[in-house]
């Protein structure tokens, strides 16, 4: 009767063949990780093996989450040495090679995020190299968003005000307020997940004012502003205009006849110093007649 006779007995011989399989097993403690932009993060990979580790041999590659179908190699380790990407240089090494696999990355940065990949060889070993893989997100804050509006900011035109946001990981949610004279929510269209419009038709004066775009995450949140001034022809009957204008026009008629009196008043006072008087009561009485006078000469 062969190995594989029968189902029991072949469930036998699988775990005996796992147990005696002498290849290169890998473990990844978390399937997926995340860091904050900036921080350090440990990427677990441990391995076991039967064989001595003088040839072991480790390569960490990465599939960017921006270009997945790139991958590279991160950090090597070969008969001992270590050979890291020189595009992170300074930035990532192992922890505590050649007992386990892990590596940390430093000063994380969102081009990091992806599928990490740990291959162990290690020969003589037969079969084939242990694989771990894992997948790390670089968590970031919005950054701050631009804010532009076009259209026809003439009354009854229509206006587009639009706010786009380059980055923020997880993707940034948007919102659109206006701030005066009251805070109002208005709906927005999203464009893709980074950039929002609000569309405002058939626009009015009481549309003029200050404009919010929020984008925030759980890492933080960015404003950009706009101010729209609706430019509404002038208004040939607004009685009310008409009441301030005239009462203007009064008050500066008063104002110059106040003003001709004082310098009257000032003009006379000088005349008198200057003829050396020292009663001034009686000023215009004494003077209205010469003034009568010389208006009828
Ligand atoms: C990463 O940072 C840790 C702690 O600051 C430091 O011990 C380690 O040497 C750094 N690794 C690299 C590759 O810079
Ligand atoms: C535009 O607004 C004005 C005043 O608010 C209104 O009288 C008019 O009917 C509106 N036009 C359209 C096309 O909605």
């Amino acid at each position: 009767m062969g190995c594989c006779g029968g189902p029991r007995l072949w469930i036998g011989c699988l775990v005996t063949s796992l147990l005696r399989s002498d290849a290169v097993k890998v473990t990844v403690r978390d399937r997926s990780l995340e860091v904050v932009r900036g921080d350090s993060v440990l990427l677990p990979c441990s391995f076991r093996t039967m064989s001595p580790l003088s040839r072991l041999n480790i390569v960490w590659t990465l599939a960017p989450l921006s270009d997945p179908g790139s991958p590279f190699q991160v950090i090597v380790y070969d008969h001992g040495q270590v050979i890291e990407n020189p595009s992170l240089i300074g930035r990532v090494g192992f922890v505590s090679v050649p007992w386990t696999a892990d590596i940390i990355l430093n000063s994380t940065r969102v081009s990091d995020a992806g599928t990490y990949r740990c291959v162990v060889n290690n020969p003589p070993e037969p079969g084939d190299p242990g694989i771990g893989e894992l997948r790390l997100d670089v968590l970031a804050p919005p950054s701050l968003p631009q804010c532009l509006w076009e259209g026809d900011a003439d009354v009854g035109g229509t206006v587009t005000l639009s706010c786009s946001v380059e980055g923020g990981v997880p993707a940034p949610e948007m919102r659109w307020d206006k701030l005066e004279p009251e805070q109002i929510s208005l709906p927005l269209n999203m464009e893709g997940t980074m950039k929002s419009t609000v569309c405002i038709a058939n626009i009015s004066a009481q549309n003029s004012g200050l404009y919010r775009c929020s984008v925030s995450n759980p890492l933080g949140t960015q404003n950009c502003y706009i101010h729209l001034s609706v430019y509404s022809p002038p208004d040939p009957s607004p009685g009310i205009l008409q009441g301030v204008l005239l009462s203007l026009s009064m008050a500066l008629v008063l104002l110059a006849l106040l003003a001709l009196v004082l310098w009257l008043h000032r003009s006379g006072r000088d005349r008198k110093w200057k003829e050396g008087e020292e009663e001034e009561c009686y000023n215009e009485i004494r003077y209205t007649p010469t003034l009568v006078r010389r208006s009828f000469v």
